[in-house]
């Protein structure tokens, strides 16, 4: 029995609206889908939360170049992020605009609330920003005069600001980190915010006089806040913040390596100053390359997802991201890349294997499941796939758990051709023995059904496909992995031939 009251929140970042949504985007998002998904299936109450990040002078300069007011603007390129999740099954249970009413009174409480602990300052604030990146950069900090994180030009700042005392939580910042050694990870990434912090921290400029698309600064509306403060604060919105807090602390922040030290020290510091818990953990993942190419508009190499999906299918892109390089690593993206899992792990691995199950079991047993038998003379390699089998759940969900997609995929793919090999070795179509035959194809369709549990998380569609090729009905999501994942399922389902599940690209 699951426990009906365990909960999982996990998050992505929200999404600039100046720009449309790119793979960078599509993989922290089917990432998040793929723990969530999982999670649920472990009986979780899960929060999924992604969303828009609306405010802030880069929007604002991007509308006005579309001769747009903000809030238009805004309006249309939600838009296509919101379709990009649906086309992708992005099972995101609430979806976050910064510009709405719920967010506007969340970010004002949790800044009166900072300000009342004695942390925001009025003061001056003179120095180098970066537009692009939104962030604030001393001389020391720039790179033959640009932004050291993006390389693009910054602007001389100086005008009335108020400060967040940042310089107050170095300390207190350090301990966290020391005492929950799983707050940041991968572990790299935490010596790099350690190594930060231990250069000492200065106050933070939070609010910009400026311009004005901005959330207005409680009391002195001449000024909007730091768009990072209205950001951020998006996570506590989505629990319930400022009133009941249902979900909050987050057990998960995924967000890309570029954004690390917003999330893991402006956003615990504004916690720790507020009184509230911290996330449980922040995982900041990898970039994508292209052909080995940063990825960048000029250099017109930017991949986009839906024309992606919509060429080589919706779980066929799922599965490359996840599969390809391990998360927290940078990774190359290619099409040749891309169909050759396509052509080899999908279509030739577990394709081929669903169709041959398929028509074995319609040419032998009439489209009919049949019984296992306890046979004496069990071929060797089919009780290796149902001991692989039975090992799974343990390890498959300390993978998951640590955020190892691409080793968990991994692992049932050697199932996976196992059980080709099995059918090669088998050869159950010149088999005599009616019960050793009967014992082949419970086998080759149990496994199957088993391994369609544990793709659901990364191909939902697909899975569900498989499900239902092998009689079964009403799909996997709400079902319960500890129970759908033991060995054991009945025979008897009638199956259902369809289309090939992942047709070979020519
Ligand atoms: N709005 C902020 C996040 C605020 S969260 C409170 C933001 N938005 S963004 O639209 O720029 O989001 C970018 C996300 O996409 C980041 O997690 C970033 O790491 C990711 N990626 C951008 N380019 C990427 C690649 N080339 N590869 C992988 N991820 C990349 O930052």
């Amino acid at each position: 029995m699951t426990d009906a009251l365990k909960t999982f929140y996990v998050t992505t970042p929200i999404y600039y609206v100046n720009d449309v949504p790119h793979i960078g985007h599509a993989y922290t998002t089917v990432a998040a889908d793929c723990v969530a998904r999982f999670r649920r299936l472990k009986g979780y109450k899960v929060l999924f939360l992604t969303g828009t990040d609306e405010h802030g002078q880069k929007v604002q300069k991007a509308a006005a170049a579309a001769g747009l007011e903000p809030v238009e603007f805004a309006d249309k390129v939600v838009k296509r992020f919101q379709d990009l999740w649906k086309d992708l099954r992005i099972s995101n249970d609430d979806f976050l605009r910064t510009t709405q009413p719920r967010h506007i009174a969340s970010a004002t409480t949790l800044w009166e609330t900072v300000k009342k602990n004695g942390d925001i300052y009025k003061g001056e604030y003179e120095d180098w920003y970066c537009t692009p990146c939104e962030n604030f950069l001393t001389e020391t900090q720039l790179k033959d005069g640009k932004c050291p994180d993006c390389g693009r030009p910054v602007e001389r700042l100086k005008e009335e600001s108020y400060f967040f005392r940042l310089s107050k939580y170095g300390e207190a910042l350090l301990r966290h980190i020391s005492e929950n050694p799983g707050f940041i990870q991968p572990e790299n990434r935490k010596n790099e915010v350690v190594n930060f912090i231990k250069e000492g921290l200065r106050d933070l400029s939070v609010s910009r006089t400026s311009f004005s698309w901005g959330i207005p600064v409680p009391g002195d509306s001449r000024h909007v806040m730091y768009v990072w403060f209205d950001a951020l604060s998006n996570y506590l919105t989505a629990a319930g913040y400022p009133g009941h807090n249902r979900m909050w602390p987050a057990d998960l922040h995924l967000i890309g390596k570029d954004i690390l030290r917003f999330h893991t020290v402006y956003w615990p510091a504004f916690l720790m100053s507020a009184g509230l818990p911290l996330p449980k953990r922040v995982f900041a993942h990898g970039w994508w390359t292209v052909d080995g190419n940063k990825m960048s508009k000029s250099k017109g190499n930017v991949v986009d997802p839906v024309a992606t999906a919509r060429k080589y299918g919706v779980d066929q892109f799922r599965y490359f991201l996840l599969r390809e390089v391990p998360f927290g690593l940078d990774g190359d993206f290619s099409i040749k890349a891309l169909e050759g899992r396509i052509n080899g792990d999908l279509a030739n691995d577990l394709g081929n294997l669903l169709s041959r199950t398929l028509s074995m079991i319609e040419k032998y047993r009439s489209g009919v499941v049949p019984p296992e038998i306890n046979a004496k003379d069990r071929v060797d390699l089919e009780k290796d796939i149902k001991g692989l089998l039975e090992t799974l759940p343990k390890d498959y969900s300390d993978l998951i758990g640590g955020l190892e997609f691409h080793q968990a995929l991994n692992q049932l793919w050697v199932i996976i051709r196992k059980m080709n090999a099995f059918v090669d070795k088998a050869s159950p179509w010149k088999e005599k023995d009616e019960e050793t035959l009967s014992n082949v194809l419970y086998t080759l369709a149990e496994g199957l059904r088993i391994i369609a549990v544990y793709l659901f998380p990364f191909m939902p569609d697909s899975s569900d496909r498989i499900w239902e090729g092998l009689g079964m009905e009403g799909g996997i999501a709400g079902r319960d992995f500890d129970k759908e994942v033991a060995w054991g399922g009945k025979p008897g389902a009638k199956i259902k031939k369809g289309p090939p599940l992942f047709p070979r690209i020519v």
